[in-house]
């Protein structure tokens, strides 16, 4: 499996492309609008076809690239099917694999950060989304976001997986990459150790974040599978603009 985690400065998201070495397919997980020639380079670089992308849930700081991929690469939608977007080609749910050739994509349903929230797990290591971040978790009060849903579906689905699990979050802001279930499991401030769920209910209650600056375009250009409004305000333009040189690995 050809696998690369890829950023996006402006949202500070994580894109992760997975390929298939046999077949040359790939599939992108979360691409984010203003990076989609970036992602798109990246894939024909290595020699591979855009086959799907996939997300997560519907993202609130950042507008998917999925339709403009689908226009540009032939490349299918595919999303949580609970979230009953009319643009999806292939809806996913739990319990029933994204296969690509080689490339098994297994639907994790992980409900508090949106109702609708799906984590990837691939193998030996698994794409938790804004559910589990590292040393941290998705906001849960915008979204039908709900504490208690996020904290059993951290503790209850995610920290089940194996100990040597790799974590793989949809965002970081402080330049990590990856962690561990074993490493979450026991060091994650809001949800690991005996974190309880009263505990973990009002430390979420208690958190007092900003309004989201992006979530009134972004929410419903997701809900079109990657539309930018267009009463997008100036200052906020970087959103759906194609970045420049950027930061990835
Ligand atoms: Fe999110």
């Amino acid at each position: 499996m050809i696998f690369r985690q890829l950023f996006e400065p402006i949202s500070s998201t994580f894109t992760y492309l997975i390929g298939c070495e046999q077949s040359g397919k790939a599939v992108l997980i979360d691409p984010v609008l203003p990076a989609w020639e970036r992602d798109l380079a990246e894939i024909r670089g290595l020699g591979l076809d855009l086959a799907f992308t996939v997300d997560t849930h519907i993202h609130a700081d950042h507008i998917t690239s999925a339709r403009k991929l689908k226009q540009e690469a032939g490349s299918r939608i595919a999303h949580p099917a609970i979230d009953g977007l009319a643009c999806v080609d292939h809806p996913l749910e739990e319990g029933k694999p994204l296969v690509v050739d080689s490339i098994q994509i297994e639907p994790i349903f992980t409900p508090g950060h949106t109702d609708g929230h799906h984590a990837y797990r691939l193998g030996d290591r698994v794409l938790t989304g804004d559910a589990l971040l590292i040393d941290g978790c998705g906001r849960t009060d915008f979204q039908n976001g709900d504490a208690k849903a996020l904290y059993h579906s951290i503790r209850s689905k995610l920290f089940m997986l194996s100990d040597d699990t790799l974590v793989y979050p949809a965002h970081d802001y402080k330049q990590r990459r990856v962690s561990s279930i074993a490493q979450e499991k026991a060091r994650n401030p809001r949800l690991g150790g005996d974190r309880s769920l009263e505990d973990f209910v009002r430390l979420m209650g208690e958190l007092d974040l900003d309004y989201p600056k992006f979530i009134d375009y972004a929410v419903p250009g997701n809900r079109e599978c990657g539309v930018c409004p267009p009463d997008v305000p100036e200052k906020l333009e970087q959103y759906c603009d194609q970045i420049g040189d950027s930061l990835q690995g």
